[in-house]
């Protein structure tokens, strides 16, 4: 309704008539359209925006993407014409090829084991959102702001057709896909800074039961010097799986399990799933039965469906006062010494259920705004406004710290409120290569903290896969291993030497770079640029790039090439091969450094609590001119004082007159204070490092050879088969 009172205010003051079509700037660049019979109340207020869309002005006649709206055997449609010429991306989770030209999903929030449900079409969230790539560079957004259940084609006509009624487009135009992402953030709003512990390696199954196996597979890791900072407790942790307890023999001192795993620098997470048993005398049961807060059935009685404990309520998270209640029982769950929040099933699946789910006639009640609706409209945003409410509980118990929260089901914005991890993929090479493309379109969809279960859950893994898998792994945003219940064991130790020795070395790279990965996470937080990228962000105008999904890019410095990627089309200009290890073990993917790049790196450490920055390696790829630069951000790891300007941002700067080098480091924003370091350089050239000596300075010069441009010679390169690296 205000909506429509906008576009109507709009349309008098710019002397306009009440057009049956209307349509406004939101900014520069953003144009929103309605369709003529819009129904503000059954789509507001939208959980993708952060702020109402407002009119600033007439959409000029030459914008060139204009949505036409029509009704087609009872689906509200949506058309829109884009470019033959454009390459379409985005999607959010979807299984398959990175460029989605030709392509339909469903948005259906869908519990799917080994993405089994309808040939993958449609995984556990919803991002009714494309990217789209012009040949020149320019690019578009497109987002529709829909939450009831829709498909998307994405071709040279962009389709959506929704079973809800008629909703509204906006549409994103810019001179480069990064300025898009850039928009796409201002609109959605930002990821906050995760806690610096969530970007360490992760070790979980389904599950680590009793707390004695918890400890050991603490432990083990420390034994073999495996760097890791977190242990994740699935559902067995429970007492009948009923949501925030603790078995009582298996896990009776949760407590002392939880101060064990801080004595080793451990986090410990655990599961928390929406489905609450029905059972009376079980005080979450209790509480959400007196209070009436369940979801109901299309009769208005508590809607009753099957997970893992047997019968269940589903807490009705549309209601704001529902969102309070589900943050209350966090403090003393969280008081155990828990640490982050593990949100599964949350589609919410419901077993036996329709498509898995609850039936779409069940009743959600709404409130601040938001209208009573059927299930088909909030199924696609249960997820989202489950980790809402749980972030708001993870802030209640511990208002000083990051909340860190994994969610399986969420919607486009939901960035805001969690991370994600893919579900339940399968333990085999196509998955493998598939989780690359998946995670750049999640990062392109708005969600740059996500990653897949390394190694692979549902089926037996084995140790050239979990090897091969965890190579390349550790450049994802969320590294995690995680196999299914029954499934053999999957710890880097569990296969052979090789397999262990493979995945510490891939794990202390990921160790070593964290300096630069916690950077690119605050550029993600603060500019909605993806941690993972796809690698024609490398050079948007080269068209040979645009459907690269083997290869892929850590932030805006580095390629990472995998060994089986010896066809993966890569930028022409000086990128230069960065050996980080002496020995090549034949697994480790090549990295390759931008020209005129420094690469902050640090020093070894087994965990994120250990872990200073006080002395620095500076990997400087020097363009044409001799020069690079770099960037470095640094805060408390934890807590919010950096919203307060508590964090140092430092430049890290390279020259080069005649044959001395000058690499320098020196801070550039923020209120901490500057950090005194002992600093070496490494100049990278035609796959070779050569190291200054440590220097106790803030600014290090150093010989160079005679400048020479290389590029990535792949003949200089080793790709084995696949079937050499094992299947
Ligand atoms: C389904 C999740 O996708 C999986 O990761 C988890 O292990 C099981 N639920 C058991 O909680």
């Amino acid at each position: 309704m205000k909506l429509r009172l906008h576009a109507f205010s709009f349309a008098v003051a710019f002397g306009l008539a009440l057009q049956a079509q209307q349509s406004y700037m939101a900014s520069a660049d953003v144009a929103v359209f309605y369709p003529a019979m819009y129904d503000a109340a059954a789509h507001s207020p939208s959980p993708i925006f952060i702020r109402e869309l407002a009119p600033q002005g007439a959409v000029s006649p030459a914008w060139k993407l204009r949505p036409a709206f029509s009704t087609e055997d009872g689906k509200s449609v949506v058309r829109i014409k884009v470019d033959a010429d454009a390459d379409l991306y985005g999607g959010g989770e979807v299984w398959g090829p990175l460029r989605r030209n030709g392509k339909t999903i469903e948005f259906w929030n869908v519990d799917t084991p080994c993405y089994g449900v309808d040939g993958g079409t449609h995984l556990y969230q919803s991002h009714p959102w494309v990217l789209g790539l012009r040949s020149d560079g320019t690019s578009f957004g497109i987002i529709a702001d829909n939450t009831w259940q829709a498909t998307m084609t994405t071709d040279t006509e962009i389709v959506f057709r929704s079973l809800g009624p008629a909703f509204r487009m906006v549409i994103i135009e810019k001179n480069s896909p990064q300025e898009v992402m850039q928009e796409l953030v201002n609109l959605t709003g930002n990821m906050e800074m995760p806690p610096l512990w969530s970007l360490g390696y992760q070790q979980c199954r389904y599950s680590y039961h009793p707390d004695t196996r918890v400890k050991e597979i603490a432990d083990t890791l420390r034994y073999h010097k495996i760097p890791s900072d977190v242990i994740w407790m699935d559902i067995h942790y429970m007492d009948q799986y009923k949501i925030f307890t603790f078995h009582p023999q298996e896990f009776s001192q949760p407590k002392a399990l939880n101060d064990y795993l801080h004595s080793k620098n451990f986090k410990s997470i655990y599961m928390i799933d929406p489905g609450v048993k029905a059972q009376e005398g079980y005080w979450v049961d209790d509480q959400l039965m007196a209070n009436g807060y369940a979801v109901l059935d299309e009769e208005g009685k508590p809607f009753v469906g099957k997970v893992w404990p047997g019968d269940c309520h589903f807490p009705d998270f549309t209601r704001p006062e529902v969102r309070s209640w589900w943050s209350t029982l966090y403090p003393p769950f969280m008081a155990q010494g828990v640490d982050g929040i593990w949100n599964d099933m949350n589609e919410p699946a419901v077993f036996e259920g329709p498509r898995s789910s609850m039936p779409i006639t069940n009743v959600h009640k709404g409130g601040d705004g938001l209208r009573q609706d059927s299930h088909l409209r909030y199924h696609n945003v249960y997820g989202l406004n489950m980790v809402r409410a749980s972030r708001q509980g993870l802030l209640l118990a511990n208002p000083t710290k990051r909340p860190f929260i994994l969610s399986r089901s969420n919607f486009l914005g939901g960035h805001r409120y969690a991370a994600t991890w893919t579900g339940d993929n399968y333990s085999n090479w196509e998955q493998f290569m598939a989780s690359i493309p998946m995670s750049i379109t999640l990062g392109l969809s708005g969600q740059p903290f996500n990653g897949p279960d390394m190694g692979g859950f549902c089926g037996d893994s084995n140790g050239k896969l979990v090897a091969n898998w965890t190579a390349v792994g550790v450049y994802f945003p969320f590294v995690r291993n995680h196999c299914i219940d029954g499934g053999r064991a999957q710890e880097p130790w569990a296969f052979d030497q090789e397999c262990l020795d493979v995945c510490r070395t891939a794990i202390n790279r990921r160790y070593r770079l964290m300096p630069y990965v916690y950077t690119l996470f605050q550029e993600a937080s603060k500019d909605g640029m993806p941690v993972m990228r796809p690698v024609f962000m490398a050079d948007t105008k080269d068209k040979s790039l645009r459907a690269e999904e083997k290869a892929f890019m850590l932030g805006g410095d580095l390629i990472i090439i995998p060994r089986w990627a010896g066809d993966a089309n890569l930028p022409s200009g000086d990128w230069d091969i960065l050996p980080l290890e002496d020995k090549d073990d034949g697994f480790q993917p090549y990295l390759a450094q931008r020209p005129g790049s420094v690469i902050p790196m640090g020093n070894l450490y087994q965990n994120t609590v250990e872990m200073k920055s006080d002395s620095l390696t500076l990997l400087v790829n020097p363009d044409a001119e001799g020069r690079a630069e770099g960037r470095l951000y640094e805060d408390d790891g934890d807590g919010f004082a950096y919203q307060q300007g508590n964090f140092a941002e430092y430049k890290l700067q390279a020259a080069t007159e005649g044959k001395k080098l000058t690499v320098s480091i020196s801070k550039v924003g923020g209120k901490a204070a500057e950090k005194q370091r002992t600093l070496r350089v490494g100049i990278v050239y035609d796959g070779k490092v050569t190291y200054s000596p440590w220097t106790a300075s803030n600014s290090v010069t150093m010989k160079v050879a005679p400048d020479k441009q290389f590029g990535i010679d792949k003949s200089k390169l080793t790709f084995p088969q696949v079937p050499e690296l094992g299947k």
